[in-house]
């Protein structure tokens, strides 16, 4: 049995690394996350008017790009409609609840594609396939499923090139036929390479589906590796996480993660050659929060020092104490060192014990090491070498800074 080759499309999002998730609707403007309408039974008709209400003044897509490069995201995956059934998109007549139709009087994911585009991200669609707004979904599912099929052919045909649908929802009705041959391929008549995902939910994670499918989902999970063996396919994986409790924005949701997790969580996907799409909720009419932007702000000052490793690195076999790992660049000339608690070197008065310094083993490095260096400072670090084993004197953190993962990059001979 061997691993399928990878289509090049696939290995390019798994090159991606990075991405940044948006959860932003109607709902955004009641700020108690994307499932209010169903939690708490709200009458649709009355829902519905949060459309005459929907202005969007504050949206801007070009800063949202901004704050997505800057944070070492490299695509964007944005709600174009989630479970209310509201578009973000113009559905050219498939019904008026979309953005064109309010006050917003835009077309957002129009907006949202060429900010991408100027700032070499790559658009992706989240589109849901459950639907609470549109009856058919309930009385007539074959309908439903033309109604769903056809929006998706006019965000595949009227937007340019993009990265990938991203299917959620499937999971509401498992035992129906959603017809996803046909949906599938409409996608790929008009986007041949775009990444196609279907979330199979927080029973399923890591599930394989439909052979269209190019990545398995892990939602607010921790990635496991995936055995590639014998599959008819090479899949990428993912696994989303909400910056806090909810996708779409909880005022009153204070349990926002720390740039740690945050680092931590991206490091714990790349060791498995998972990528990482993390979560942001804007406000009632776009704004992003200053929270979210700053702990992405962080997690971008740590990408800019150690970014490198997080795209080029592939899981390789090579395990350290501890959650420590290593990873081979995709060209085979470098092995990264990730490296989880190390301590501050400084004076005993200032420094705290628990986390720690010093020689420590990789098992599983195959390859003659010529040098090793951390990657924020080009400092040199000593190493040894035999059986495999790779044991590298990590020295501390110097004084005045602290990362919650940091990263040795050791050159191959
Ligand atoms: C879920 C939820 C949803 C959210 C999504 C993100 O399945 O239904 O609200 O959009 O996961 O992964």
């Amino acid at each position: 049995m061997s691993i399928p080759v990878a289509k090049q499309y696939i290995l390019d999002f798994e090159q991606m690394g990075l991405g940044m998730f948006i959860h932003w609707g109607l709902y955004s403007q009641l700020g108690r996350g994307e499932w209010v309408l169903f939690n708490e039974k709200l009458d649709i008709n009355e829902y519905k008017k949060l459309a005459d209400t929907f202005t969007a003044e504050d949206f801007d897509a070009e800063e949202i790009a901004r704050t997505a490069k800057a944070a070492g995201c490299k695509y964007i995956t944005l709600t174009t409609r989630h479970h209310e059934g509201f578009s973000l998109y113009d559905t050219c007549g498939l019904n008026e609840f979309d953005a064109p139709h309010t006050p917003a009087g835009r077309d957002l994911i129009r907006e949202f594609v060429d900010a991408c585009n100027k700032y070499g991200l790559m658009p992706m669609f989240y589109h849901t396939t459950l639907d609470w707004y549109n009856k058919d979904f309930d009385e007539n599912f074959d309908e439903y499923l033309e109604y769903l099929r056809k929006s998706v052919e006019t965000l595949c045909k009227n937007y340019g090139k993009i990265g990938g649908l991203w299917f959620d929802g499937n999971w509401s009705k498992p035992d129906s036929d959603w017809k996803v041959d046909e949906l599938y391929a409409t996608i790929r008549k008009y986007q041949p390479e775009a990444m196609i995902i279907n979330n199979t939910g927080l029973e399923h994670r890591g599930d394989v589906g439909n052979l269209e499918v190019d990545s398995v989902t892990f939602e607010q999970g921790k990635p496991t590796p995936m055995n590639r063996e014998g599959m008819p396919k090479y899949l990428a994986a993912e696994m989303c996480h909400t910056l806090n409790d909810h996708w779409g924005i909880g005022y009153d949701d204070l349990c926002y993660k720390s740039p740690t997790e945050l680092i931590q969580s991206l490091c714990d996907c790349r060791k498995v050659g998972a990528n990482y799409l993390l979560n942001i909720g804007p406000e009632a009419q776009g704004k992003v929060n200053n929270y979210q932007k700053e702990l992405l702000g962080l997690l971008g000052r740590w990408m800019e020092l150690f970014g490198e490793a997080i795209y080029n690195g592939r899981p390789c076999g090579v395990g350290g104490i501890g959650n420590n790992f290593g990873l081979k660049s995709t060209d085979g000339k470098s092995l990264y060192l990730f490296v989880y608690d190390l301590a501050i070197k400084g004076d005993d008065n200032v420094t705290v014990d628990g986390k720690y310094s010093g020689a420590y083993a990789f098992g599983g490095v195959k390859d003659e090491i010529i040098s090793v260096k951390w990657m924020d400072n080009d400092e040199e670090l000593s190493f040894v070498q035999g059986d495999d084993m790779l044991a590298v004197n990590f020295t501390g953190q110097p004084y005045g800074k602290s990362y919650p993962v940091r990263v040795a990059k050791a050159v191959i001979k």
